[in-house]
């Protein structure tokens, strides 16, 4: 299987820093990293041909995009519990968001966090980001060369996005980014979408979807996802495969919504998959948390209530001394 991964698109964008509510980037962003608003820019050809081109499409049907992909109230109440927990004596916080999660950029903190969000889709910062202010501002760039400057953030936060990065290479230069941005003793905190130890099959899948035991669409989604993959998460799923096989073996569209109640435009959200050579990859969490090794040191693992949970957990880890 041939892999795309978006090229690197942060390096000099010499567009003039004009027009820029610049305080939550104050003192965070590198000099050469694009200071023009990226709700106001042009896509460039690396932006709208990449590999994320399923972002693309997802931006413009954000609304129907449901938890898990997106979180709920109670995985929120799991971040803000653990800031308050590890930050007590703190008012302000320097904050790095991996992508544009709009629940977690609208969300009431305990603290003041000063957000800077980095994505690589031009549509999803235009579409899915709320507007900068001065706590927030969003930087179209790519994870693994964070334009931002050294030991500049007390915590960097990401809601379910590791699936689309390769396992484990990406998830160390991931792990070296964020050890290199964030202060001495500085915190991430990742929803994950961890595969369980033994994936279940595609026909038990299937055997849940036929006696009703899946509540939405999404959940059939993510099920269906993990078990195409299996247990070797460096294979992981091709999102056309997953469209392929739902398309195949659960009906079409209008078939699904008739049998289920599911709402169509929520299961036509998987269209965003077709024709996608992108490919998402689940480790289980004892894989991951190896993957971050010597970087990243996993201090905390929470878990909600809701359908699949156990698949969807917090997990708090903290820089370690290592240089
Ligand atoms: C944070 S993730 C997962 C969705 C998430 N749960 C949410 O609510 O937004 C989705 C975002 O990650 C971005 N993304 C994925 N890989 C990236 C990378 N290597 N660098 C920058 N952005 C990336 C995509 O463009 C997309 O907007």
């Amino acid at each position: 299987m041939q892999r795309e991964r978006a090229a690197a698109r942060t390096g000099p964008d010499r567009e003039s820093p004009r027009n820029v509510s610049a305080s939550a980037l104050d003192g965070v962003v590198v000099p050469f990293a694009s200071t023009v608003p990226a709700t106001k820019r042009r896509a460039t050809m690396a932006e709208t041909t990449s590999s994320f081109s399923h972002w693309n499409k997802h931006a413009r049907q954000w609304q129907h995009v449901k938890a898990p992909l997106r979180p709920c109230a109670e995985d929120l109440a799991l971040i803000v519990e653990a800031l308050a927990r590890h930050f007590p004596d703190r008012a302000t916080l320097n904050g790095l968001l991996l992508g544009v999660t709009p629940e977690l950029a609208e969300n009431r903190w305990a603290h003041v966090l000063r957000l800077v969000a980095v994505d690589n889709t031009l549509a999803m910062i235009q579409g899915v980001w709320p507007k900068d202010d001065e706590h927030r501002h969003a930087i179209c760039g790519d994870w693994l060369q964070l334009p931002l400057n050294d030991a500049s953030m007390d915590v960097a936060l990401i809601d379910g996005g590791l699936p689309a990065m390769s396992f484990p290479d990406a998830y160390r230069q991931l792990a070296t980014q964020l050890h290199r941005v964030l202060k001495p003793g500085g915190l991430f905190v990742t929803r994950i979408f961890a595969r369980p130890e033994n994936a279940e099959t595609v026909g038990n899948v299937l055997a849940a979807l036929q006696s009703r035991q899946i509540g939405n669409f999404h959940i059939l989604k993510w099920r269906l996802a993990m078990a195409l993959q299996g247990d070797d998460a460096s294979t992981g799923v091709r999102l056309d495969d997953i469209w392929r096989y739902i398309d195949k073996h659960c009906g079409q569209h209008a078939g699904l919504a008739q049998m289920t109640g599911w709402p169509i435009e929520e299961i036509g959200t998987i269209d965003a998959y077709r024709g996608s050579s992108a490919i998402y990859q689940f480790p289980s969490v004892g894989e991951l948390v190896g993957a971050f090794g010597a970087k990243l040191d996993c201090v905390e693992e929470k878990r909600c209530t809701y359908e699949l949970a156990e698949r969807f957990p917090t997990l708090v880890f903290r820089k370690t001394a290592a240089p």
